[in-house]
């Protein structure tokens, strides 16, 4: 793994968007495989600046992560608003090559489905990740086995918590999540893993340099051949370097 430490976040974000620069301009039907959460804030602001500085964008592909269940796509803290406000709206992606899974699909295994199949036509070029407290990628949460694909997931007590934060009634936060699966993640080419701030400095620690543990799903990430972990240095505190 190669493991970046910048001293702020928006210093490592201006790195993270001039990777995702790299692939945008040296593939003519880029696939980026996208996130939602404050860690990512950064990494869009510095992509929207490179557009406005003339990178072009119009051929590029997303796919992102994972969304509610139960919230509308207009919902105004469902992720595909977040994607809105913090970088489709911002830049010239055509909305038509951007993909989030639909949280109020009436058949959510349909849906599932569906996603599995977007994933499958679009391989993934570069994927961002930001990292749970609790060691999630995506919404894939600690348990005894990692589920492969597109899923529906009780989110666990922990990760509600975290998430109420951007709710103003607590009932109001969302009990399950649809993700992409773990073996999707580990199918992108390569893969940048962000974290932030010193409350993420010992799930970083667990998920880069303990073992492979399903209990810390980001640990899964040290089987994959190419990944950018980005940090700050508060973020990197427990790693010795
Ligand atoms: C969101 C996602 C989550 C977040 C993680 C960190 O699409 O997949 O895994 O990346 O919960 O969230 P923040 O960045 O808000 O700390």
């Amino acid at each position: 793994m190669n493991i970046r430490v910048f001293r702020t976040p928006s210093d490592a974000g201006i790195y993270a968007a001039s990777m995702l620069e790299r692939v945008i301009t040296s593939s003519e039907r880029p696939v980026i495989g996208l996130a939602t959460g404050e860690t990512v804030i950064p990494v869009y602001d510095a992509l929207v600046n490179f557009v406005r500085c003339g990178l072009n964008v119009s051929h590029v592909t997303t796919i992102n992560l994972d969304e509610y269940v139960g919230l509308a796509p207009d919902h105004p803290q469902s992720y595909h608003q977040f994607m809105n406000q913090y970088l489709f709206s911002r830049i010239g992606v055509r909305m038509q090559s951007t993909h989030l899974p639909n949280g109020v699909a009436p058949d959510l295994v349909a849906e599932c489905e569906r996603y599995n199949e977007v994933i499958r036509n679009h391989p993934i070029d570069m994927q961002v990740l930001g990292i749970g407290v609790n060691g999630h990628i995506g919404f894939n949460e600690p348990a005894h086995t990692l589920i492969t694909g597109t899923h529906v997931v009780n989110l666990t007590p922990e990760t509600i918590a975290m998430n109420a934060r951007f709710f103003s009634r607590k009932d109001d936060v969302p009990r399950q999540a649809i993700t992409m699966g773990i073996q999707s993640i580990l199918q992108a080419k390569q893969i940048m893993l962000l974290a932030f701030g010193e409350h993420k400095a010992d799930i970083i620690y667990r998920a880069l340099k303990d073992g492979i543990r399903t209990d810390v799903p980001a640990s899964i990430l040290q089987l994959h051949k190419d990944v950018t972990v980005i940090l700050d240095r508060q973020s990197a505190a427990r790693l010795g370097l």
